[in-house]
């Protein structure tokens, strides 16, 4: 690594990430930090939607999508699964059940993410195959507000399971619907007419090489 440091002294890396990755990708920086003190990090979390719009602005040296737009000319790399589940309150009859049916889940108050959210997006994307309409009554712009609303009684949501593990999250029951969880992965992008800087390829190699097994272990120990 000695190697890589050379004419790196300073300069910034930027990446933008969607919402729901904040969670763990500051645990695969901390250590990268630590180890090149030298490079600064600007990170900025948006909804996918935005994340789009950084790219074709042209904006950061990494974009993190679950769901990555075919449209745009990316180099992907994928790192880690990213389950989206099915969520209700201790309280609520589905808590106590092993299973319950997509019809009957999607009957109750379903509570979803703005638009522009990739979570959303995927979500009405597995309600359409499988031919069903969520009763949709509430939107919030925040996982954390839904896991808020879930836990006051307004409603059911669909969430990734890496927002279940803070604070008062820990109320919230997953609930074992057929059909789910629905499977997506994360992944790191980068423009394929982008010429990586040299800091940006020491942090793709980072995360190359390390990356996977940091963001898995970040993960567990929340
Ligand atoms: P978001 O994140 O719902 O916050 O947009 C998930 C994604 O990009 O798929």
């Amino acid at each position: 690594h000695l190697s890589n440091l050379r004419g790196l002294k300073s300069g910034t890396l930027r990446i933008a990430c969607a919402t729901t990755a904040k969670y763990f990708i500051p645990h695969l920086l901390g250590p990268f930090c630590k180890r090149y003190p030298g490079i600064d990090i600007q990170f900025t979390v948006a909804n996918r939607q935005q994340v789009i719009e950084r790219f074709e602005q042209g904006v950061d040296d990494f974009y993190v999508f679950s769901y990555v737009p075919q449209e745009l000319d990316l180099e992907v790399i994928e790192f880690m699964s990213n389950d989206l589940v099915a969520i209700a309150n201790a309280e609520h009859p589905f808590a106590k059940r092993k299973q319950v049916s997509l019809a009957e889940f999607s009957a109750q108050s379903f509570i979803i993410r703005e638009e522009g959210s990739g979570t959303r997006y995927v979500t009405e994307q597995f309600f359409k195959a499988n031919n069903i309409k969520p009763n949709v009554r509430m939107t919030i712009a925040s996982n954390e507000a839904i896991i808020h609303s879930v836990l006051s009684g307004m409603g059911v949501a669909i969430l990734s399971a890496h927002t279940l593990a803070f604070g008062d999250s820990y109320n919230v029951k997953v609930i074992n619907v057929s059909s789910l969880p629905i499977q997506s992965k994360w992944s790191f992008s980068w423009a394929k007419s982008q010429q990586l800087s040299p800091i940006a390829k020491v942090f793709l190699d980072y995360v190359e090489t390390e990356g996977k097994a940091m963001m898995k272990k970040a993960i567990r120990l929340q």
